[in-house]
């Protein structure tokens, strides 16, 4: 199944989410008529897996497709948009951060499709099932990107420009800053000689469990119980990797101060 307005795609971009999306819409039999990218390989590649025209000049770019999807760093999201001029067909971003009028140079219909997943170029999955939040700059953009992402993901979010942004940092949280958490344990337990599948079932609790409310009620551990003998030890033991320790010691802190801040609210 296809959307009824959006058949033909240009993507602007090879990295990891155009990877993915890129996937993903040859699993819904999208036609992905040109894929851009400023470095030929990666870009010849992806073309190629998704059965596409690679394009190594912007100003090649069709003027055919229903849409063109920029899915580039957002650092150079203005640089890039600024070389895209189209009428009306619909221009989209993927940012969890930059302004949709970065894209009024495109087009007069213009949007933002944010999914708050991380991309690899592991690409399993994609963007199936993926809530997609959509910010549109009027109707006609909104219903087009919206009739889009349903074939995409039965999860569709229609998001203002701050909401997004709460949701990308929410997302850095529950997500980015995890995930270094993850390695961060991974690193000492390697040092111990220990695998990391011994954290399996403690990471599995944790991330069902903020699944549902009330996450903080669920914190264990020593900053919690306000432990300082183990909190001290376990600074020792950090003594000889200062960044860790110092988020050991900052978290530690940050989780104490909550502690004591929601006991407050309740008096
Ligand atoms: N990955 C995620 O988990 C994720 C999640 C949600 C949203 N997003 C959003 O998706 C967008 C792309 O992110 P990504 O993670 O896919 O990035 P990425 O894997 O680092 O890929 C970056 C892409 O931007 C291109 N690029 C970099 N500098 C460029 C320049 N000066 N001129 C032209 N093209 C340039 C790269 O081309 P080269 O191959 O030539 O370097 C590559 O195609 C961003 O807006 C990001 O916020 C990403």
């Amino acid at each position: 199944m296809t959307s009824h307005t959006v058949q033909k795609i240009v993507l602007i971009g090879a990295g990891r989410l155009a990877t993915n999306f890129a996937f993903s819409l040859r699993k819904k039999n999208f036609r992905i008529l040109q894929v851009y990218n400023r470095t030929r390989e990666p870009g010849l590649r992806l073309a190629n897996q998704v059965s596409s025209l690679f394009i190594h000049d912007i100003k090649d770019i069709s003027p055919q497709a229903d849409l063109y999807a920029i899915a580039v760093s957002d650092q150079v999201l203005m640089e890039v948009a600024q070389q895209i001029r189209l009428k009306n067909q619909l221009v989209i971003h993927f940012s969890g951060t930059a302004d949709l009028a970065l894209l009024d140079p495109c087009s007069s219909n213009t949007g933002i499709l944010y999914a708050p997943q991380t991309f690899t170029y592991n690409r399993k999955g994609g963007f199936l099932g993926i809530p997609l939040c959509i910010e549109a700059r009027n109707d006609r953009s909104r219903k087009t990107l919206a009739d889009f992402a349903s074939v995409l993901s039965d999860n569709i979010y229609h998001v203002g420009s701050a909401q997004r942004r709460a949701l990308h940092l929410s997302a850095i949280f529950a997500g980015n800053f995890t995930n270094f958490m993850y390695a961060i344990a991974e690193e000492i337990l390697k040092e111990a000689d220990l695998p990391m599948t011994l954290l399996e079932p403690i990471i599995k609790k944790i991330s069902a469990g903020a699944a549902k409310k009330d996450i903080f009620l669920r914190q264990t551990g020593p900053a919690i119980r306000e432990d300082h003998t183990t909190i001290r030890d376990h600074l020792r033991i950090l003594s000889e990797k200062p960044e860790f320790r110092d988020i050991y010691q900052l978290l530690t802190e940050s989780i104490i101060h909550y502690k004591h801040r929601k006991e407050n609210d309740k008096l």
